[in-house]
């Protein structure tokens, strides 16, 4: 399989990284979290993407997610619901609709995957008011999110008050919310956790599930098919010299100043004998090609596949990336543009396209998956134009306007985020229904 041109993402005007062909003499800075990965390197031998990409993410020594403001203009990179409160709004109307479809369950919690700056759950909180039986059914909020510094800004866009609030017992870190209550929501508690299978809900309880760009950031790990069919796992490595190319794996090897680098794996690693063993990437790959795998993100579909399935719950996956396996799509975003992801670890977004035939494959069997269809569509048949409509009526002022239509554009255009975004519904492995607006795309549940 060739290998695919990684797509534009996450940003509106981006530039694609390319390096400059400058020899630099002097490595980038030195960090206590790449200084870290250094030592670790050289203490147990080269790492797997997936532990790199783990550190560089989430460590608490700099990780770049623990540093909060990373969305927005002003940060590395903008999401959809950070665009316009079009998007929440229309996702409220989804999970509003299918709760009626549903038989009306007296009991529901909303349950967000990696919700960023909270705006997501605000605007669903916020329109849901509108379907009055449909917000009284909802009991609390549940949020998984390891950032402490992303806890907060969730815990203040939620309007819960800190007399209010119960922190973690974290000591090396006071004030990261574990619970509180908000103020603008009807004093909804709401819950944070660092993992799925920490949540209790109470067993009559149906959880409304969200995971809007939370696949894409979890760790991946990468494989090259070489001689006889044996799949070799490319590692990443320190990088003594600055004389020595960042990517040796590539045809294009190029100076760096960065501290690390690619190589190949020297016998089989484990990873790749265990997860390589799956014959799902038998047959479909030749000699030389590249594929990405992320059993983090099959381990929590299963947990998910199967919560949603136990509970009568429901939720929407909107990431991202194509039905299909690819090779080469691991990246850096910083400041709008595509970086070099092994350059300065913390410092910025690190992000693979989602494999949804891989989410539909750890679901198969648990839970009944539709789609993925684009997310231009979805909100299409979801009603955004009339939305889009009763805004442009709300104002005279041409400048917001134009703003709502500009933004509506970027949602929804096929060459801007309506066709590389994709929507993905699972409902319970027993339910007879088709979700709308999945009807074209019930022939390819399953896996
Ligand atoms: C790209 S942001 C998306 C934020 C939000 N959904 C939005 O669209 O604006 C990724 C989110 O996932 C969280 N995250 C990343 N890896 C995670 C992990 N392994 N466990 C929990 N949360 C994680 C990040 O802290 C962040 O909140």
């Amino acid at each position: 399989m060739a290998a695919l041109t990684p797509l534009v993402l996450r940003q509106y005007s981006p530039t694609i990284y390319k390096p400059d062909g400058t020899a630099h003499t002097t490595k980038e800075e030195l960090t206590p979290l790449a200084k870290h990965i250094r030592d670790t390197i050289l203490a147990t031998g080269p790492i797997s993407i997936a532990s790199y990409m783990q550190l560089a993410l989430t460590s608490p020594i700099g990780g770049y997610y623990t540093r909060g403001q990373v969305f927005g203009r002003e940060g590395d990179f903008v999401t959809s619901p950070e665009i316009s409160q079009m998007f929440g709004e229309i996702m409220a109307v989804w999970y509003a609709m299918h709760w009626e479809t549903m038989g009306r369950p007296a009991k529901t919690s909303f349950v967000e995957l990696g919700p960023g700056r909270g705006t997501l759950m605000n605007d669903i909180m916020r329109a849901s008011k509108r379907f009055k039986a449909f917000y009284a059914s909802i009991q609390g909020i549940h949020f998984i999110e390891k950032s402490p510094e992303l806890r907060r800004l969730q815990h203040d866009k939620l309007g819960c008050d800190w007399n209010d609030t119960t922190a973690t017992s974290d000591k090396n870190s006071p004030g990261i919310p574990a619970s509180g209550t908000s103020k603008s929501h009807n004093g909804l508690r709401i819950s944070w956790y660092d993992l799925l299978e920490e949540i209790a809900v109470e067993q009559d309880c149906v959880p409304l599930v969200m995971a809007h760009e939370f696949f894409d950031a979890l760790p991946i790990y990468k494989f090259e098919k070489s001689e006889g069919g044996k799949w070799s796992e490319i590692l990443v490595d320190v990088a003594e010299s600055t004389s020595i190319p960042t990517d040796p794996v590539s045809s294009s090897a190029k100076p760096s100043t960065s501290h690390f680098k690619y190589v190949r794996a020297r016998g089989v690693t484990s990873n790749a004998a265990l997860i390589m063993r799956d014959q799902r990437f038998g047959a479909l790959f030749d000699k030389g090609d590249h594929v990405e795998i992320s059993p983090e993100s099959a381990r929590i579909m299963i947990q998910l596949a199967e919560w949603i399935s136990s509970k009568s719950g429901m939720g929407l996956i909107i990431d991202y990336g194509v039905d299909w396996t690819q090779g080469n799509t691991f990246r850096g975003i910083k400041n709008h543009r595509f970086s070099d992801p092994l350059s300065s670890p913390g410092s910025m977004d690190l992000t693979a396209d989602v494999d949804f035939s891989y989410l539909r494959y750890a679901a198969n069997g648990k839970a009944r998956c539709f789609g993925p269809i684009e997310q231009g569509e979805f909100l299409h048949s979801m009603g955004i134009q009339a939305r889009l409509q009763q805004l442009l009526h709300s104002t005279s002022d041409a400048k917001v306007q134009k703003d709502l239509v500009d933004c509506y554009k970027r949602l929804t255009d096929v060459h801007s985020m309506g066709r590389v975004y994709k929507v993905l519904a699972v409902l319970p492995a027993e339910t007879a229904m088709t979700p709308v607006p999945f009807a074209s795309a019930a022939a390819k549940e399953g896996s």
